[in-house]
């Protein structure tokens, strides 16, 4: 596939700081390099454990499948060994959110030393190691460079939705991989909805027997999950939504809801009326009973009990749920939840954990020591914090509604409502978490939805909150993206093994053309167009078609509308940009006559043709705007009419899909009607 890389140069002639995402709080890049040859070696000095070990053990391997040499994996002594690793003393038996993750890599031209008052600095100060390490003419090498880095937020955390769909292990696995290479600490594990029950109770087993169509993970697979993460510097909170997101719960237990049931096991997205019945002393004996039995298996102080959107319908329709309130003085649904919550927040608390929940279980008369889970806005936190609690953020980081890292990595949790707290409330704001809803994700593709634009998010919670440079971070998180894929995830591999499927032949080249243009809808326009269409989306519905399969964000649509904007901003005498522009949209315009015979026999591809003709009109009508600028005509008024009525019609969504490079054209376009350098 013919590639344009529109901008690369300017951007490496510019470099000064090595590309590190995130970045350290303080880099000092000082003259001289270390070079990595095959004598490379680690030590530990200070305070050993085996995780340390581990850790080197990977780093190692790391390091020889980046440089292709076969490092030693001996541990070295001390005063010989090329990076010297110190923690003063080991971190917690089991990791707590408050705890040291600062760490200082010195790398001079002789070695390189790591220190960090535990174990945990450590961890992150080997992934910048491995970050620092490039390819040079004679070798590899690491410049020479002093770091002092700690983390701006203490929680940064990824939310993986389990339920809806079912994410197999390994690919959890290769997830918790990627967000120790970005020095995320909080794994959530959204792991019980109305689509799905996935973790076994040995106490009441029909919640995974009948709740989860035999997809679920054992509690054995859970400890592994945790050691993995632990292993890495990570948490792993776990989430049982309650007392609503339970209709699976009920399939097997249907005496906790609010009405008699039968149920079964939710097939559809959306809110449902189920919710677990607040009025019965039952339901708080299994809940204890329940939460006992999640709280020894998750060593995490935190204990998620969801709470959020709940309807109330099951309570208003039920007339002994209507009496308990009534008698209790509860004088709506708000504050028969809230009662639950308080409840619900002794047994967690007698279980020796700390509750967290979603913005809806704020409630002044809680205690203080609960956290609140943001996935409104930053009024939440301020809301939370003048109220004395603690609280992270989600509202901007759902990485279901596909938009582009800039918007993640713009919404700041001290910004909005927060950024007028006084620093004592601001410090109660503890981070963030990216949240990974599972409605339309599988384990085929759930790494492109997360990666790379949670690296951004990442990079928002732990660098400086002056770190807000755009093309920096673009060209870092490209560089990490592949990274990435190295380290196992699939988020870009993966696209061309969907292609090849819709395609039903090896030759992916057009298709993979339009591909790299379009995005998935965002926010909700895939419920709404279905919507229109009147069909119900389900959660088998297969998730195989070309907007199941592209990234999120489009690199090739971002950079061409640069190259664009940096054309216009040269009057068009930037020849060497034109040219490219010229290449890139010359393949455009001839992609459709490829692209038909592959659409023309595959049932999967049908829908994509619209969208195809007109990244074939687009490319036709950016170079006939250029043709009339270069040649000092202005376009005539009819022609740019009807151009940009085509622009219009290639704006709007097509089979969930949008074509990205259009407004670029659209530009290119009006350039040409407004051309008079003739
Ligand atoms: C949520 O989005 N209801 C947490």
């Amino acid at each position: 596939m013919l590639c344009i890389a529109f901008g690369y140069a300017t951007a490496q002639e510019s470099r000064e700081s090595p590309d590190l995402m995130p970045l350290p709080s303080s880099i000092q890049v000082q003259a001289g390099r270390l070079l990595i040859n095959q004598s490379f070696s680690v030590a530990i000095s200070g305070h050993n454990e085996p995780r340390l070990g581990r850790a080197v053990q990977r780093f190692l391997r790391d390091i020889t499948r980046e440089t292709g040499m076969l490092l030693s994996t001996q541990l070295g002594e001390p005063d010989k060994a090329t990076l010297v690793i110190h923690a003063d003393q080991a971190s917690k038996a089991v990791q707590d959110a408050d705890e040291d993750e600062s760490y200082t890599l010195e790398v001079t031209s002789t070695g390189a030393k790591l220190n960090a008052p535990n174990p945990l600095g450590i961890l992150h100060g080997l992934e910048t190691f491995s970050q620092l390490v490039a390819i040079a003419p004679d070798g590899f090498a690491v410049p020479a460079t002093r770091i002092d880095d700690k983390p701006r937020f203490i929680w940064r955390g990824l939310m993986i939705d389990v339920s809806r769909h079912f994410v197999p292990l390994n690919v959890i696995k290769r997830n918790i991989d990627g967000m120790a290479a970005l020095k995320m600490n909080v794994f959530h594990w959204h792991l019980s909805e109305n689509q799905g029950f996935r973790i076994e109770s040995k106490a009441y087993t029909k919640l995974q027997e009948l709740g989860s169509d035999g997809m679920f993970y054992t509690q054995a697979d859970a400890r592994e999950l945790i050691e993995y993460a632990r292993d890495r510097g990570i948490r792993v909170v776990p989430e049982f939504d309650m007392p609503g997101h339970s209709t699976a719960w009920f399939v097997g237990y249907p005496e906790l809801a609010s009405a008699p049931g039968p149920y079964q096991i939710e097939r559809t997205w959306g809110i449902f009326d189920p919710a677990m019945d607040p009025t019965k002393e039952s339901t708080y004996k299994f809940l204890d009973k329940f939460i006992g039995e999640m709280s020894h298996l998750f060593p995490d102080p935190y204990f998620h009990i969801g709470g959020d959107e709940v309807n109330g319908k099951q309570w208003d329709a039920n007339p002994k749920i209507q009496e308990f309130m009534h008698a209790h003085r509860l004088s709506d649904n708000h504050a028969l939840q809230a009662y639950f919550n308080t409840r619900i927040q002794k047994i967690v608390s007698k279980h020796g954990k700390i509750m967290i929940g979603w913005d809806e279980v704020l409630a002044p008369d809680l205690p203080k020591d609960i956290v609140i889970q943001s996935w409104r806005g930053q009024k939440s936190l301020a809301d939370a914090a003048r109220l004395g609690f603690r609280s992270i953020l989600s509202f901007g980081y759902y990485l279901d509604y596909m938009w582009p890292a800039s918007q993640h990595y713009a919404n700041d949790p001290l910004s909005g409502d927060a950024a007028s707290l006084t620093p004592e409330q601001q410090h109660l704001v503890l981070g963030g978490e990216a949240c990974m809803w599972s409605e339309y994700v599988t384990g085929e593709n759930i790494d492109s939805r997360i990666w790379p634009r949670t690296a951004a998010i990442a990079e928002r919670l732990w660098s400086p909150q002056n770190v807000t440079d755009l093309d920096s971070m673009y060209r870092r998180i490209e560089d990490e993206s592949w990274r990435l894929e190295r380290l196992g995830l699939t988020h870009r591999t993966g696209l061309n093994a969907m292609l090849r499927r819709m395609a039903g032949t090896a030759d992916v080249s057009a298709l993979g053309v339009l591909a790299d243009v379009v995005e998935p809808v965002k926010g909700y326009g895939r419920e709404q167009a279905a919507l229109d269409a009147g069909l119900t989306l389900k959660s088998d519905t297969p998730l195989n078609r070309l907007v199941d399969s592209v990234a999120p964000e489009s690199e090739l649509a971002r950079r061409f509308s640069n190259a664009v904007d940096t054309m216009i901003a040269s009057h068009f005498h930037d020849r060497s940009t034109e040219d490219q522009i010229r290449a890139q949209l010359s393949m455009w315009r001839d992609n459709d006559a490829r692209l038909q015979p592959v659409l023309q026999r595959s049932y999967l591809l049908q829908q994509v043709e619209p969208l195809s003709q007109e990244l074939s009109a687009l490319g036709a009508a950016g170079l006939q705007a250029l043709d009339f600028i270069d040649k000092g005509q202005t376009a005539p008024a009819d022609w740019k009419s009807q151009q940009l009525a085509s622009i219009e019609q290639a704006k709007k969504p097509q089979a969930d899909l949008l074509l990205m490079v259009a407004p670029a054209i659209q530009k290119l376009v009006e350039a040409s009607a407004n051309n008079n350098q003739g």
